[in-house]
């Protein structure tokens, strides 16, 4: 079993590929299949997917180059690395609050991850069972949910909601996976599933999309997504929610890259590295927004439905698709792949931390932290009913609506990840010793200079402007 202890030199992916496919898959998954379509839609359209585009480039690659630097570097957990290069530059351990911040934002994370992670166990029951009545009927290529309406599709989300048992023990289960994965150990659990079932997710999706684009309203969902709106890209809330997703869907924000990284070889060149994961969560993003949004427009769904969005657009497709129960089935459990190929990176840096620091063994911290995450996971699966007329942060500016469950996604997503981003850009952009930094980017001439530049200046600058224009709105008048 790989990675018991975080010892230096412990556990690597056993090849170069392996680690490229274990951080795509910690950064695919309910981010880019769920959450981007979801925030396009809340934020008008194609004004949020240029600037998201836009926060990918310029900030959200340079720290991830930045963070999985950090993590090879140190061969430890988050925090451990941190730690480990500021003393080696001369520094200060206390810029290992980058990693502290990032513990407890992925920390959170997982706990609502797990609530929308049931969704999907959800309709992978619903279109399991939907399946095996196909096929008892002698059509096992029809489509997906056949006896039932559009409408009484549409239901499935609300249904499920006024259910707080059954969203309860969904969000339980998943989690149980989850915890079962990260206390195996890094190899025996993620890259398996990282190896072979994400490519053939992706295919998957791709050929979804393609149904989609010919079914759907396709012309429609394509000036939706690359029109921008120019007046609506200057709202304010509208550019922190393009970094906070940016940040989400690449799994930044000091975790997951630093804890990845660190089980990254010696060889592997990182700024290489770096460009193919953000190339691929973008790609995923489009591509689900391509499968989503033509559903979207042609059943007249409105696109600011929030969160179910993913959920009452794509059992549409499949409803009409020939084939549709079958590949519907299909994507909900390779969507749930790929949501556990995520939150097995989201769990893996409190728990790597806590069998360093207080030695431990991987079970025991893995099953102890899933306790207080399912918990807190609580307030958030009731936020869909029992607890929906709660808004615990109304002070916060752009929360005076939010219920448990997105105050807990926003205040991570928009406050806490950009934060930790913006200690680890000055951290390597200034403080920690340029010769080690620059050796282990693999980047050389005009790649280098332009990477120094982004993570020196770019970066904080941005990060720290759009951080404070998500706080005080008011300045912008
Ligand atoms: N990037 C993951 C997704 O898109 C979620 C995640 C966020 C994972 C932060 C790790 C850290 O689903």
């Amino acid at each position: 079993m790989a990675g018991n202890t975080a010892a230096p030199g412990q556990a690597q992916w056993s090849s170069k590929a392996a680690f490229v496919l274990a951080a795509t898959g910690s950064a695919v998954g309910l981010g880019n299949l769920w959450r981007f379509p979801t925030e396009v839609g809340s934020n008008g359209g194609g004004a949020f997917v240029l600037l998201y585009i836009l926060c990918v480039v310029l900030i959200a690659l340079p720290l991830l180059l930045a963070e999985s630097l950090i993590g090879r570097h140190g061969q430890r957990s988050t925090i451990g690395s941190a730690v480990h290069l500021a003393r080696q530059s001369g520094a200060s351990p206390a810029w290992s609050l980058l990693a502290v911040v990032g513990l407890i934002a992925n920390t959170a994370i997982l706990t609502f991850y797990c609530v929308v992670a049931g969704w999907v166990i959800y309709f992978i029951g619903t279109s399991a069972a939907d399946l095996i009545g196909a096929i008892g009927a002698g059509e096992p290529l029809r489509g997906a949910f056949a006896p039932q309406s559009v409408e009484q599709i549409q239901q499935m989300m609300p249904t499920l909601f006024a259910n707080p048992f059954l969203l309860v023990g969904l969000q339980f289960a998943f989690l149980v996976v989850t915890v079962w994965i990260v206390a195996r150990g890094v190899k025996g659990g993620i890259e398996m599933a990282a190896t072979w079932l994400m490519p053939a997710f992706f295919f998957l999706l791709i050929g979804i999309t393609i149904y989609a684009a010919i079914t759907g309203d396709f012309a429609a969902a394509v000036t939706y997504l690359f029109t921008p709106d120019f007046e609506r890209a200057l709202q304010p809330g509208v550019l922190s929610s393009a970094l906070g997703q940016a940040f989400f869907s690449l799994s930044l924000g000091g975790g997951a890259m630093i804890a990845y990284g660190a089980y990254a070889s010696r060889e592997t060149n990182l700024g290489q590295t770096s460009g193919m994961i953000a190339f691929a969560d973008t790609g995923v993003a489009i591509i689900a927004g391509l499968a989503i949004f033509p559903i979207v427009f042609s059943v007249g769904m409105a696109p600011d439905a929030g969160p179910t969005l993913m959920f009452q657009s794509l059992p549409t497709a499949f409803h009409s698709m020939p084939g549709g129960a079958i590949v519907g089935f299909l994507f909900f459990v390779l969507a749930l792949f790929a949501a556990l190929t995520s939150s097995v990176s989201l769990l893996e840096i409190s728990v790597s931390w806590v069998t360093e620091k207080f030695g431990v063994s991987r079970g025991k911290a893995a099953w102890g932290i899933g306790v207080p995450v399912f918990l807190i996971g609580l307030l958030s699966a009731l936020s869909f009913n029992i607890l929906a007329d709660q808004r615990p942060i109304p002070f916060i500016p752009g929360f005076e609506n939010a219920t448990w469950f997105d105050a807990i996604d926003g205040v991570t997503g928009k406050l806490l990840l950009p934060l930790s981003g913006l200690i680890t850009a000055v951290f390597i952009g200034w403080v920690a010793d340029r010769k080690l930094v620059n050796a282990e980017t693999g980047l050389t001439g005009g790649g280098l200079a332009a990477w120094r530049f982004l993570i020196g200046w770019l970066c904080p600058l941005a990060v720290f402007a759009i951080l404070v224009i998500g706080l005080f709105p008011q300045l912008l008048g």
